[in-house]
Parts: C-alpha cells; structure tokens; sequence
C-alpha cells in the first residue's frame, strides 16, 4: 500500500470525500486529511466533534478479501490506533470493543468503516475513518464525562502531524501484516491491547437488552457474552449501549 495524501483546511467530513474518491476510482492507500470537520461523522448516525485540535483522516483502503471478512479491518484499524497513540505519547491506550480507543476509561479516539459497495465501473472498498484528540482541552456537555485528549491525558500538548505520521506508519505495518500473513496476528494484538474481555458490557439484541461478561470474538467477529445464569449470546458490534 502506498499512500497518496489529500490535504484540507476544513471540510464536512473525511469520510465522506474519501468515500467520493472511492467512487472515482482513487486507489488503496489514498488518505483524506482535515485540520477540522464541520460535520464529522461518528457510528450510529452520531456526531464527532472536530475543532482543529484533534487528527481527522480517513483511508482508502480495498483489500482482497470477500465481503464476509470486512468486519476485520475493524480489529485492525482499532490496534493500529491505539497502538500509535502509545508510541507517539507513552501514554496508555486501550480497546474497548468494538473499537473506542481509550485513556484511562475515557474516549480518546473513534473509528468509523463505512464502505463504497462498488459498482459497474468501480470494486468495491472500505473508508477507514479515525478521529484522534490530540490537544483538546474541553468538550461540549454531552460527551465531557466520557472524553479525553491525549494533551489532557499527559498534561502537555503534541503535534498533531506527529501522531499521524505515528498512525499512517502503525496502519501501514499492520495492513502488511495482515495481507502477508493473515488476521491472527492482528486479533492477538487486539487481545492485549482490548480492556472489554472479562468485563460486563451491555448490549441492544433483537431479543432486548442483555447484560453480561464479554467473553471472546467469534470467528464472525462479533463478541460472546455469558449472562451470570451461563447463558450464552452473541452480540454484533452495532447493538453495544
Ligand atoms: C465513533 O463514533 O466513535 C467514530 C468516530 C469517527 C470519527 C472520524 S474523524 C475522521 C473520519 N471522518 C468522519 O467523518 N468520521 C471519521
């Protein structure tokens, strides 16, 4: 993968121009910057917010998978993330599932994978999108009890090109790991790195809210939790409360 930069000031979202890239054909490892994004995109239709403290960037990135393995470039994009983070700060970064990355129990950073479906003239491809907050040092209301900035966490401030030349360098090593040798790598690393196994997490199923200790990834990529009766279910990464 070689990456190709796309630069801006401020646009709406990262995603949504690399999702467009895609469309026209704009190959793997095309990346989309933002200084700051009017309208950040997060998971479950929510909002992030990205004032020109934080690195905005979204990835191209169109592995020779089926469609049934996407949900693995989930695992890898969250190890490379938390992992770049920690070299970049020496800060502590963690994986709580399916892919906030954490300091000290507070969110730190997201990542959002939406995918181009491809269409006559274009293959289909998977915008990895990941919000880092670097030097922020206060948020709006709703989310001031659960976020951090890495800035906030270390009590100095970094240099946002720093962390993404931390970030591109750990996605890039991963994705070769992953494309030269497979997933399994990439899942023991996300073992170490995650702090939601052996904890209780809290889960929307069809079947109505379930509350239990997230056991292990199955091999769709979703997660066992085990109710205190030993009941057994499987949770997808869109139900998580
Ligand atoms: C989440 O809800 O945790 C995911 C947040 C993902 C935010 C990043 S910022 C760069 C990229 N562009 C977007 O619009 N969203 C992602």
């Amino acid at each position: 993968m070689n990456y190709s930069i796309h630069r801006y000031k401020r646009i709406a979202s990262t995603n949504e121009t690399a999702l467009m890239l895609a469309e026209d054909g704009e190959p793997e490892g095309t990346v989309v910057i933002a200084e700051s994004q009017s309208a950040g995109r997060g998971r479950l239709g929510k909002t992030w917010v990205s004032p020109d403290t934080g690195l905005y960037l979204s990835v191209i990135l169109r592995p020779k998978i089926p469609v049934t393995y996407f949900w693995q470039m989930a695992y890898l994009v969250s190890v490379a993330a938390a992992e770049s983070i920690h070299e970049m700060s020496g800060i502590d970064a963690r994986i709580k599932w399916p892919n906030d990355i954490l300091i000290d129990g507070n969110k730190v950073s997201g990542i959002l994978l939406e995918t181009f479906n491809g269409s006559d003239k274009q293959p289909w491809a998977i915008i990895a999108g990941v919000g880092i907050n670097v030097n922020a040092n206060e948020f709006p209301p709703e989310i001031a009890h659960s976020a951090t900035s890495i800035a906030i966490a270390a009590d100095k401030k970094f240099s946002v090109d720093n962390m993404e030349s931390c970030f591109l360098s750990s996605l890039y090593k991963w994705y070769t790991r992953y494309t030269d040798d497979g997933f399994e790598n990439v899942l023991n690393r996300w073992y170490q790195l995650n702090c939601s196994i052996g904890t209780e997490i809290t889960v929307n199923t069809p079947d109505g809210i379930i509350t239990g200790k997230a056991i292990r990834i199955d091999e769709n990529g979703n997660m066992v939790i085990e109710n205190k009766d030993g009941f057994i279910a499987v949770a997808v990464p869109e139900q998580i409360l």
